[in-house]
């Protein structure tokens, strides 16, 4: 009787496929592991280049050239490109979103990328990279002061309205 060569292992393609398919769940495991780690360490990074007018003007046109086109001119998310996209781009002017990010967190992001976002570790430098993190902490502070002065119109609207 000739030897059976998958005595034993019945099923040696399943098998394989099996194992292929536990190494790339563990992969992708410590994948995210590891950037969750990289993302909380980042966030404890200082701001090394504080919102100075000079860094939000140089912010400002780094942004123009290499983000406008996604995250549009106002920090809304609403760029040309912004349709095409499968994943919508991040909004600035949320306020309670912007506030929930620190300033490490946004620089990672903007180093690393966050597909179809790409990364620009390479294409702007470190600084560059910290002056656009307090150019786009600006959208929401434009959020936050108009919220304001329409809390005061409306306030002042109740005052006139209610003869105080
Ligand atoms: C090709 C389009 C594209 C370009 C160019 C782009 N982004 Fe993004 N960006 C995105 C998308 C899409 C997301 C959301 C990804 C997600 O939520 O998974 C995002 C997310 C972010 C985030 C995370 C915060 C949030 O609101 O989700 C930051 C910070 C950011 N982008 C900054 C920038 C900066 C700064 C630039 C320019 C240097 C830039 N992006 C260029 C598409 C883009």
């Amino acid at each position: 009787m000739a030897a059976n060569p998958s005595r034993g292992n019945p099923y040696p393609v399943t098998r394989l496929l099996l194992l292929i398919v536990v190494a790339f769940a563990l992969i992708s495991v410590v994948h995210l592991v590891l950037d969750w780690q990289a993302m909380a360490k980042a966030r404890k990074l200082k701001n090394p280049d504080p919102p100075t007018a000079e860094a939000i003007a140089s912010g400002l046109a780094s942004y123009q050239q290499h983000c406008q086109s996604c995250h549009g001119k106002n920090g809304d998310g609403k760029g040309e490109k912004a349709s095409e996209l499968s994943v919508a781009p991040g909004d600035f002017t949320d306020a309670q979103k912007m506030a929930g990010f620190a300033d490490g967190e946004l620089y990672w992001q903007i180093t690393k990328g966050k597909r179809p976002m790409p990364a620009f570790q390479h294409k702007l430098t470190d600084q560059q990279r910290w002056e656009l993190v307090d150019y786009i902490r600006t959208f929401a502070e434009k959020t936050k002061a108009s919220a304001n002065v329409r809390t005061v119109i409306h306030e002042s609207a109740a005052l006139r309205l209610f003869h105080l």
